[in-house]
């Protein structure tokens, strides 16, 4: 960790692009990105926990991929399943908290059971709250939660923002900060469309695994420089 920043974050998701890329730069299968992709997980947890981040969203499986070969979609599933084999303990030791946000329709029956465990292992760890997005789409979350508001028969009238953002997946759970992409794309591809529209956003062209402390320090750091107004006027 270096030197001490000012204005940090409290909430970063990050859309961790470029797996594929990375893979095939080295000859490897595009499941080896991923694996590597996961790897790097830990390293990035471990520093956003130095840093004293509360909460950071990750997408790691977005409803569009199931559009993926189908050996490459199985591959991610299982890469799920034995991530959180491997990494609960820790996570729990870690006072991380994990939480799942997207639909569960869909996902095998067996991981389902995995993230239900997984959630309820670490429901009261503080330090950390990691929002998983698996299976997860922006626009999906709103139409979930326009469904859930209909089906408890609100009034149009009593429709407001905090009511929305109250039935989202994310509900309890600030809005990002930052907004993380590498892999040098510049688009929100259907990640936390609501939650971010205020989010700074920091895209790197380094690939997800190769996305070390010293590039989190970057981001952070540019992060902190940024005169956030939210629709407002500077004072003064
Ligand atoms: C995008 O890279 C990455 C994904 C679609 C999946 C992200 C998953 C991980 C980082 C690992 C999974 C972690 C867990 C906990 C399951 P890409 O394949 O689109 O890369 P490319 O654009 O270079 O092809």
């Amino acid at each position: 960790m270096k030197g001490k920043i000012e204005n940090l974050p409290r909430h970063i998701g990050f859309i961790m692009d470029g797996n594929g890329r990375w893979a095939k730069q080295r000859g490897l299968p595009r499941l080896a990105g991923h694996r590597a992709g996961a790897e790097n997980l830990r390293r990035v947890l471990r520093a956003c926990g130095e840093w004293g981040i509360k909460y950071v969203t990750i997408y790691a499986f977005s409803t569009e991929n199931w559009g993926r070969p189908k050996e490459e979609v199985e591959g991610l599933l299982n890469l799920l399943d034995q991530y959180i084999d491997k990494e609960l303990p820790e996570l729990v030791k870690e006072g991380v908290q994990v939480r799942h946000i997207g639909r569960m329709d869909g996902v095998p029956e067996r991981l389902q059971e995995k993230i239900r465990q997984a959630v309820e292992a670490t429901k009261g760890n503080e330090r950390l709250i990691l929002c998983v997005a698996f299976n997860y789409g922006g626009r999906a979350e709103i139409v979930d939660a326009v469904r859930k508001i209909i089906a408890k028969g609100y009034k149009p009238e009593e429709i407001d923002e905090d009511l929305i953002s109250s039935h989202l997946y994310t509900a309890g759970i600030p809005d990002p900060d930052l907004i993380i992409r590498t892999a040098g794309e510049m688009r929100l591809s259907n990640f936390l469309l609501w939650q971010s529209a205020y989010a700074e956003y920091y895209s790197t062209p380094v690939y997800w695994p190769d996305f070390d402390e010293e590039e989190l320090y970057k981001a952070l750091l540019d992060f902190s420089r940024r005169e956030r107004r939210f629709g407002l006027v500077k004072e003064g």
